[in-house]
C-alpha cells in the first residue's frame, strides 16, 4: 500500500536537546507524533524512521516506489550526499526535503542542497510547521494521484 514516509537523517533524533535556537525545542517524537495525527485523520498510512547511518537511508529509499511520497530532512547530508540523491532518482519517489532551520541563512557550506534538485521542492527555516505543510502537500499529492490513476 503506498504511503507517505517522514525520514531524518543524521542527528535528528537529539532535537529538543540540539541547538535549539536553530533547531527548536520540539523533540523528534513530539514530530512525529504530529506527523502520524495528520495522516491518520486523513486515513493515509504515514511512517517516520530516523537513522545516523547513510546506508541505512539509502536502503530505505530503495524500497519505495513513485505511489509512495517522501518527507525527507537529510541533515547534513543534505549538503554532501549524491548517494542519497542517486537513490532518490532511482526510485522516483516525489520528495520534499524540509529543513527546519534556514539553510540559506546560516553558514554558506548549508545555503547548498545536493538533494533539492531530485525533489519537488524544499521547505527551509519554518521550524517544526515545515514538516506539517510537507505533510498537507503529500496528502494532496496523493489525493491528485488517485483521482488521475483510479
Ligand atoms: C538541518 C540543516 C542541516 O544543515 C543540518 O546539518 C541539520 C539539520 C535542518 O533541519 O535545519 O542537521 O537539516
Amino acid at each position: 500500500m503506498a504511503s507517505i514516509w517522514v525520514f531524518h537523517g543524521p542527528n535528528l533524533n537529539l532535537l529538543g536537546l540540539r541547538e535549539p535556537e536553530h533547531y527548536g525545542s520540539r523533540t523528534l517524537a513530539e514530530i512525529n507524533q504530529a506527523v502520524l495525527t495528520i495522516a491518520d485523520q486523513a486515513g493515509l498510512n504515514a511512517e517516520c524512521r530516523q537513522t545516523n547511518h547513510e546506508g541505512d537511508l539509502i536502503d530505505w529509499i530503495q524500497t519505495l516506489t513513485p505511489a509512495d511520497f517522501l518527507i525527507l530532512n537529510p541533515g547534513a547530508w543534505t549538503h554532501t550526499s549524491y548517494a542519497i540523491r542517486d537513490a532518490i532518482r532511482a526510485v522516483r519517489v516525489p520528495t520534499v526535503e524540509v529543513h527546519l532551520s534556514n539553510i540559506h541563512a546560516r553558514e554558506a557550506f548549508r545555503a547548498n542542497s545536493v538533494i533539492a534538485p531530485v525533489c519537488i521542492g524544499q521547505i527551509s527555516g519554518l521550524g517544526a510547521e515545515g514538516y506539517i505543510l510537507a505533510m498537507r502537500y503529500a496528502i494532496d499529492y496523493q489525493g491528485r494521484q488517485e483521482k488521475e490513476s483510479p
